[in-house]
């Protein structure tokens, strides 16, 4: 019994494994219509695959067994009685995770929070959500866009992903660099235990010096330590005006001048600053069969947002903005959105990029924070190993078939991203620990936005130290005495 991804994790033997009594008692405590089964028992219902393999199709478990609780006092319930038959647990949420989280090593049981789907209270004064942590992002952000406020996170992967997933992720997205991390915007959450305890941290005040601020704890800790079922968050006015920019350019040297101008010209209204390599352009427009929007080819491509409270005011600083760039050599082209049409089809070069790698078989994805001036280097080292090392050519019979750049400029936080025909652990050897050393030898972080899930469960210590990773495992232990939340990933 070991795991297909990873021959040397073990199962624990300590976990019980799924009877069909304990399936019995499930389904009387939920309803069946909140379980999806398989083999357990004779009446298996849907199709129990797309919850046992990641949107990477990367990681595939072998759970049989998914529940799909309505409320906190269901998930306390399941919990504890997982906990005190040892059944080990995945908390799932929609799914999207890079990391290969979300999905059972082996027989774990995925507690599903797409029944938990309900928005609590919005509050216009405050700007506070409250909201099940099953309501999916892109519900919540139109449940706000109609009272004139949004979501303060967005990602190419809102019309999957739950706001419960992206708060035990602490998912970063496209615009982080003007709303912040979720451990500032989330003001409290709910959640409950492995022993069924419901923490309710539901706090809506934006100051509570109180003691120990726990369910920061939550937020990122990837399910380890309980399963979140409510977020409070502060959500601001929604920007009367957004615009965005597009443009190419010759060197790194001056995607990073052309960063320096727009925080120093845009400043109050910047609110993404994105950046994308050739290469994965080439990428996007290869999967889509669009027109790219600039006539020439260049080696760098940036997104630059703006969001402001006058259309007018904010497209005129925009425009001079870009007219400075181009005027001072930095930009060498570049265009403006005149619609919401083309502001949509501008965002898509940038979000359409993962989704374009995903068609080209499977992809090593490196999610990482180095500061700015080394960012794209990685990138052209981990290109020049891999086409030294005889892995990247011109015919159909290297393994290797793009090694990408693209990411969150303003946040220091690049995607290295190698796509292979086939997932090859020839391939995979020769990147990883490689590109850990490198980030360490800069004191970056081997993961900046998506977490550690299994996919880096080995390589926490290139970015923890001992003393750190000792605390968390004392914290694991506290929270999670039997292990059963999420084994076998990071912790
Ligand atoms: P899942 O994938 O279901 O779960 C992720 C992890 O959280 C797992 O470890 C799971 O056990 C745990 N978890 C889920 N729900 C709960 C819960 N209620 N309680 C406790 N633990 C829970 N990420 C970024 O940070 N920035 C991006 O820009 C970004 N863009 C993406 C674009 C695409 C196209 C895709 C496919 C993914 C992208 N991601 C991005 C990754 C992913 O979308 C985020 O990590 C997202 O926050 C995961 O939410 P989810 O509901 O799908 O969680
Ligand atoms: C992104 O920024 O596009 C996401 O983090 C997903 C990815 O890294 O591909
Ligand atoms: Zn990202």
């Amino acid at each position: 019994y070991t795991s297909d991804a990873y021959p040397n994790v073990k199962r624990n033997p300590n976990f019980a494994e799924l009877s069909a009594d304990d399936v019995a008692h499930f389904k009387e405590l939920l309803g069946s219509q909140s379980a999806v089964i398989d083999g357990v028992t004779t009446d298996a219902t849907d199709d129990i695959e797309p919850f046992n393999s990641d949107w990477m199709r990367k990681y595939r478990g072998h759970t049989r067994l998914v529940l799909k609780p309505k409320d906190a006092q269901e998930v306390s319930k399941v919990l504890k009685y997982c906990n005190e038959r040892k059944l080990a647990v995945v908390p799932q949420g929609g799914n999207t995770g890079l990391v290969g989280g979300s999905v059972p090593v082996f027989d774990e049981i995925v507690i599903n929070t797409s029944r938990m789907n309900q928005i609590r209270s919005f509050d216009a004064a405050s700007g506070v959500l409250v909201a099940d942590a099953g309501v999916i992002l892109e519900v919540a952000d139109q449940y706000l866009a109609e009272r004139e406020h949004l979501f303060p996170l967005d990602l190419g992967a809102k019309g999957s992903c739950h706001i419960g997933g992206n708060v035990s992720t602490n998912a970063g997205g496209l615009r982080l660099l003007r709303y912040g991390s979720l451990h500032g915007s989330v003001l409290g959450l709910e959640a409950v235990l492995p022993d069924g305890t419901v923490v309710d941290a539901l706090s809506t005040l934006r100051k509570n010096n109180t003691g120990y601020d726990l369910k920061q704890l939550f937020i990122g800790s990837e399910g380890t330590i309980g399963l979140v079922t409510a977020v409070a968050i502060q959500c601001p006015p929604r920007p009367k005006a957004v615009n965005v920019a597009y443009f190419g350019l010759e060197s790194f040297e001056q995607v990073q001048q052309a960063y320096l101008a727009a925080k120093g010209q845009l400043s109050e209204i910047l609110s993404a600053f994105e950046l994308m390599d050739g290469r994965s352009q080439k990428l996007v427009i290869e999967s889509t069969g669009n027109k790219h929007p600039l006539e020439g080819e260049y080696p760098f491509y940036c997104l630059v947002e703006t969001s402001g409270s006058n259309a007018e005011h904010d497209m005129e600083k925009l425009e001079s903005f870009l007219e400075n760039v181009m005027g001072e050599g930095i930009v060498a082209d570049g265009v403006l959105a005149q619609d919401e049409t083309q502001f949509q089809a501008l965002w898509r070069w940038r979000e359409g990029i993962t989704e374009s790698l995903s068609h080209l078989g499977g992809t090593y994805k490196y999610d990482v924070s180095i500061p700015l001036a080394d960012l794209y280097q990685l990138v052209e080292d981990c290109k020049a190993r891999l086409t030294e090392k005889g892995f990247v050519g011109d015919d159909d019979s290297f393994p290797v078939r793009a090694v990408v750049g693209y990411g969150h400029m303003g946040d220091s936080n690049l995607h290295l991203n190698v796509a292979v025909r086939q997932y090859n652990k020839e391939v995979e050897k020769a990147i990883e620990p490689w590109v850990y050393e490198w980030i360490q030898k800069r004191q970056g972080s081997i993961s900046a936005e998506h977490g550690l899930g299994v996919a880096k469960r080995e390589f926490i210590g290139y970015s923890q130290n001992e003393t750190m990773v000792k605390l968390m495992k004392q914290l694991k232990n506290l929270y999670d005495p039997n292990g059963i939340m999420n084994p076998y990933k990071y912790i």
